[in-house]
């Protein structure tokens, strides 16, 4: 039981961001920028699935812009909005759901909640964009603007991590940040469904399960750095990140969620009640749901993504120095 739900939570949890360099617009630090990932970047994939896995429902979006749901799952802006904004992008990377014609030029994003690097993960849910359908999107749009990529897509219908990577460069991607897996034995769904021990203010077994996991991918990245001509992929430590004192930027409550979460059983246990309450202090707390943080929480880990506050942050590189390479 606890195995599964380690192993159902790394893949879940696995986040790839994909930096484009083509030619550069003014404001914009890089022309194009891709998207794959679960649901701390998914900005409406999911939202005509057939899945429990979706937030185009209130109380969610209730601080975006225009207090609308749009299928992000926290109150407002994600770390895609954040890092799009960073780069100098005046609107946020679009869905690739629902964006056709020449509005793909400017980067897609795939991302989609309860998927994994594997097929399976996240079918307890329902249907999600796994990994490999995000690729096959991303090859699919690369299709669209196929001046711009080389065409060399793979068969395979399954690729493990290390191949999905290699596939995103054999596709035409030289700038790639991959974000590793956060302290998952802290969020609140994971605190109340196991015991917690010695004191320690998480589930540790997950968070030592998280550690593994992370260290050999830093090693692929480093291995793709040595081996791919001109590539540069570089690895943002989410866990160093999490580690910073909340009390720096107001935040008061770090265990439990801001919405009335759904229960055990119900369609979506841990994500919101569709229309329950929610709590008005939302900058006060890190998670909005038992799951997703709130976006004063996705804010401090875009900015640090962007720009290392510590040198454990990212590794060789963080994101502002990886698109002036
Ligand atoms: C991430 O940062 C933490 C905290 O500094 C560190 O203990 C850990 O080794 C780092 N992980 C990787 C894979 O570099
Ligand atoms: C939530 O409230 C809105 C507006 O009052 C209503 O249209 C919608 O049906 C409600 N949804 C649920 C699941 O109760
Ligand atoms: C995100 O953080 C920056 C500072 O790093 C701040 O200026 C901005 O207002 C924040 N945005 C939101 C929506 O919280």
């Amino acid at each position: 039981m606890a195995t599964s739900t380690i192993t159902k939570w790394i893949i879940l949890s696995i986040n790839i961001m994909i930096i484009q360099t083509l030619t550069l617009t003014q404001a914009q630090q890089v022309p194009c920028f891709f998207l794959f990932g679960d649901s701390q970047f998914d900005n409406g994939n999911n939202n005509l699935l057939l899945t429990n896995a979706k937030a185009n429902y209130r109380p969610y979006g209730i601080d975006f812009p225009g207090a609308v749901p749009t299928g992000r799952f926290t109150n407002g802006k994600n770390i895609a909005d954040f890092l799009a904004q960073l780069l100098g992008f005046s609107d946020p990377i679009p869905p690739f759901a629902s964006t056709r014609g020449s509005a793909v030029i400017r980067g897609l994003n795939y991302a989609s909640g309860a998927a994994g690097i594997l097929d399976i993960s996240g079918i307890r849910l329902g249907d999600r964009i796994s990994m490999n359908r995000q690729l096959a999107n991303h090859r699919a749009a690369a299709g669209q603007i196929a001046a711009l990529f080389r065409n060399r897509a793979a068969a395979d219908s399954y690729l493990p991590f290390s191949r999905q990577l290699r596939s995103l460069y054999n596709l035409g991607s030289r700038k790639v940040a991959v974000f590793g897996i956060g302290l998952i034995g802290c969020i609140p769904q994971e605190i109340s469904l196991y015991p917690i021990t010695n004191g320690s203010p998480c589930v540790d077994p997950i968070n030592i399960a998280v550690g593994l996991f992370n260290n050999r991918l830093v090693s692929l990245i480093n291995d793709l750095n040595a081996n791919l001509p001109n590539a540069r992929f570089t690895y943002i430590n989410s866990t160093s990140i999490a580690l910073g004192d909340p009390s720096l930027i107001g935040v008061k409550v770090v265990n439990a969620p801001c919405c009335e979460v759904q229960r055990p059983g119900a369609g979506a246990p841990g994500q919101c009640l569709p229309n329950g309450s929610v709590c008005s202090n939302r900058d006060e707390y890190i998670f909005f749901d038992n799951f997703h943080p709130t976006q004063i929480a996705y804010n401090v880990t875009a900015s640090r993504s962007y720009r290392a506050l510590l040198p454990a942050d990212a590794s060789p590189v963080d994101i502002q120095r990886l698109v002036q390479q």
